[in-house]
């Protein structure tokens, strides 16, 4: 039997605590040919460059065999479409644009630092529960509910209903997965989840325009701007793609954070008595350990000569940001964590047109989380090292992530926090 090739290896389950020395292999070629078609980029300036090429598409119907009408649509479903995500220019920006004013500046300049108060609130009340009992989860019982919620109160979606997104952003998550089936098959399988949320949005929705609130939802529905309103299908696609986008990754940000701590002890003391190196820690981490690591929807609409090849027109693309992010021909001493990093231009949030849109978002998430979660832990420690992994190597993070401490201590009265450093990859 031939051997498997390293990106092959890359994604087998056997490898998801470590990837890192293969990804150091795969850089030895910056761009290789797998028997699929699929071309691997691994190297920093290879990735960075295709992420900003515009002969580089996001459209799933850029793929030989995927121009037709999607699976929902056959199964008589209402259709959902694709969200901005999956759009090249002109609709991406005009379907960003449009969901950016009620999200941030400069527009709505306020709304994330407006849900600093929020979540930490949220985050002493999870870690207040921690109280009675020397161990925890930190995945289910804090990481988890955490972004979930945040997203919600975003949208603007009931309480009581937040159990159910869950279920839905878990089934989006799997079809990520390039074990779980075919381009195709994964496709597919996203349109029917798609589908099921695009009803439930649809009631809230007609309910935010009978009287709108101070969510996201409202926000879109009563935008009065250039290009506006957005149309009803964009307006629920990009309501799913914000549920999904925010929440494995924010899940996998704090988990592989605090593990990161854990396995610093020294750092985690030193965050303890300098709290504002929670801005260049984040940083770190998402440099260090993306929850990211790979974009594999990128295909090519021409020949595009790079690294002495040519990846021919119609080319399926796997760009390994974890890869780049360790290139040691772009960062000094890559493999080392170190959290007061300033050169630290990572690809954890991807670059380009598609550079994370909720990165503001997610960065104050983990930092309002890590650092409360270093302040109150007393002498916390890791029960599993490696903890186990979910088996998706491209939103890869721990399933759990067991630690135990001796007591924790109690919440301080919430400061003003710390400001999100904006633009700190010259993207917005
Ligand atoms: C640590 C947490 C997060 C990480 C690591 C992350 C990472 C990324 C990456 C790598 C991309 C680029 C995808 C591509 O190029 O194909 C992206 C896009 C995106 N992210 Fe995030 N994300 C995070 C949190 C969030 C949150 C909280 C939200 C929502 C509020 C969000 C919304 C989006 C959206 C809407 C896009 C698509 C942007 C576009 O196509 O223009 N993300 N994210």
């Amino acid at each position: 039997m031939a051997q498997p090739s390293i990106y092959q290896q890359v994604l087998d389950n056997a490898h998801r605590a470590n990837p890192y020395p293969l990804y150091a292999e795969l850089r030895k070629t910056p761009v290789t040919r797998e028997d699929d078609g699929t071309y691997v980029v691994s190297t920093y300036n290879e990735i960075f460059a295709l992420l900003h090429d515009p002969r580089v598409s996001s459209d799933p119907r850029s793929r030989p065999g995927m121009a037709g009408a999607t699976a929902a649509s056959d199964q008589g479903q209402p259709e959902l479409p694709l969200s901005f995500l999956n759009h090249d220019p002109p609709d991406h920006d005009r379907l960003r644009e449009l969901a950016m004013r009620p999200f941030g500046p400069p527009c709505t300049p306020g709304r994330i630092d407006g849900m600093r108060p929020w979540l930490a609130e949220i985050t002493t009340g999870l870690i207040d529960k921690f109280a009675d009992k020397n161990r925890t989860d930190i995945v289910d019982d804090f990481a988890y509910p955490l972004p979930v919620t945040a997203i919600c109160q975003l949208l603007g979606v009931p309480l009581e209903d937040q159990p159910r997104f869950h279920q839905w952003a878990d089934a989006l998550i799997e079809t990520l997965d390039p074990a779980t089936g075919t381009f195709e098959q994964r496709a597919r399988k996203r349109d029917q989840v798609n589908a099921d949320l695009g009803h439930y949005f649809s009631h809230l929705v007609d309910s935010r325009a009978r009287q709108p609130g101070d969510d996201l939802l409202s926000g879109l529905l009563t935008d009065h701007g250039p290009h506006a309103p957005m149309s009803r299908g964009d307006l629920l696609a990009t309501a799913s793609l914000l549920l999904v986008a925010g929440h494995e990754t924010t899940v996998n940000l704090i988990t592989n954070g605090m593990l990161t701590l854990l396995r610093h002890p020294g750092v985690l003391d030193r965050l303890n008595h300098q709290p504002e190196l929670i801005i260049t820690l984040v940083e770190e981490l998402l440099r260090y350990e993306p929850p990211v690591q790979m974009r594999t929807n990128r295909t090519t609409r021409a020949d595009i000569d790079i690294a002495g090849i040519t990846i021919p027109k119609g080319s399926p693309l796997a760009l390994m940001l974890a890869a780049g992010n360790r290139d040691p021909s772009r960062f000094a001493d890559p493999d080392r964590f170190q959290p007061d990093r300033t050169d630290n231009a990572h690809l954890g949030f991807a670059g380009g047109i598609h550079y994370c849109f909720g990165a503001p978002l997610a960065r104050t998430e983990a930092q309002v989380a890590l650092l409360e979660l270093a302040r109150r832990l007393v002498n916390p420690r890791l029960v599993a090292d490696p903890p186990p992994y979910r088996p998706n190597p491209e939103l890869r993070g721990p399933r759990h992530l067991f630690i135990e401490y001796d007591a924790v201590a109690p919440a301080r009265r919430q400061e003003a926090g710390h400001a999100v450093s904006p633009g700190i990859n010259g993207e917005t």
